[in-house]
């Protein structure tokens, strides 16, 4: 089977008007699909989407790891998730702070009965198998923060959904959350809302994480595929739901039959994929 793998960068913007910014994040798109994929030639989807999310996790441009928004009392609290589609297994990390990489982190919780963590705990968790303080404020996500500034709060959310050369499906997310948020709020990326993936297909989400939850958008999506929609048909409807509040999502997925999708409520969700050479928008 030849491999796939599809990216996102969260939404650029709602309002649409800075180009610039949308540029680099298609260039980033760009340069991390090609690495990512090229690691995908060699090694599991489950393994792939760990990397291509800690490379966008890295990627101060996203909200996610290193510039993830600042949430209403100065700190930062991270979420990620991984979904390995042959084994069924969710794995994640909710609420995390000071590290670089938290889709390490829920990738390590895979091998681990209790494989969900949160906050405080979560932290623990990671110190115990040797992850070291990082804090991932940049300067750009402060000077909004102190100037109240929303605009580009709720926009970079990253994630990867890959199928690799044995056919075997994964998906990974992560996030800064939306910004300015009450502390204590759960995002969607660590919950299967934002990320799910099974034997037929894998789906990974950006966007508002209360309308995403409110949708059960990703495990919806893969659960239609399961039952014998194609990936568009059952993004098509999925989202469509979303409808009835106004709901703010954007997904990727590839499904088994090597069907490979991306959608947004709301313009524009930045992505990229590599099946047969790169496409970005
Ligand atoms: N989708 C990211 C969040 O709402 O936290």
């Amino acid at each position: 089977m030849k491999p796939k793998l599809i990216i996102h960068g969260g939404f650029f913007s709602e309002s649409g008007t800075n180009d610039d910014v949308k540029r680099a994040k298609q260039n980033a798109l760009r340069e991390i699909v090609e690495r990512s994929y090229a690691h995908l030639e060699n090694h599991p989807a489950v393994e792939t989407v760990a990397y291509a999310v800690s490379l966008l996790e890295d990627c101060d441009l996203f909200n996610a790891g290193t510039g993830s928004q600042i949430q209403s009392d100065g700190k930062i609290r991270m979420s990620a998730a991984i979904m390995d589609g042959t084994t069924s297994k969710f794995a994640g990390v909710i609420n995390i702070e000071d590290v670089r990489n938290p889709v390490y982190v829920a990738q390590s919780l895979l091998h681990y009965e209790d494989s969900v963590l949160g906050g405080p705990e979560a932290l623990s968790f990671a110190r115990g198998i040797g992850v070291e303080h990082y804090n991932p404020e940049t300067a750009q996500r402060r000077q909004e923060f102190e100037e109240k500034s929303a605009a580009t709060a709720r926009t970079g959310t990253v994630g990867c959904v890959a199928l690799d050369a044995n056919g075997c499906l994964a998906a990974a997310t992560s996030t800064g959350g939306k910004g300015f948020e009450m502390p204590g709020r759960i995002s969607d990326s660590a919950t299967v809302a934002g990320n799910y993936a099974n034997a037929f297909a894998a789906v990974s989400c950006t966007g508002v994480g209360e309308d995403i939850v409110s949708g059960a958008v990703a495990a919806k999506i893969v659960t239609r595929v399961t039952d014998g929609l194609s990936l568009g048909e059952a993004a098509r409807k999925t989202l469509g739901e979303l409808k009835a509040f106004d709901g703010f999502a954007g997904i990727i997925g590839i499904s088994a039959r090597g069907e490979i999708y991306h959608l947004d409520s709301h313009k524009y969700m930045v992505w990229a994929a590599f099946s047969s050479g790169v496409e970005t928008f």
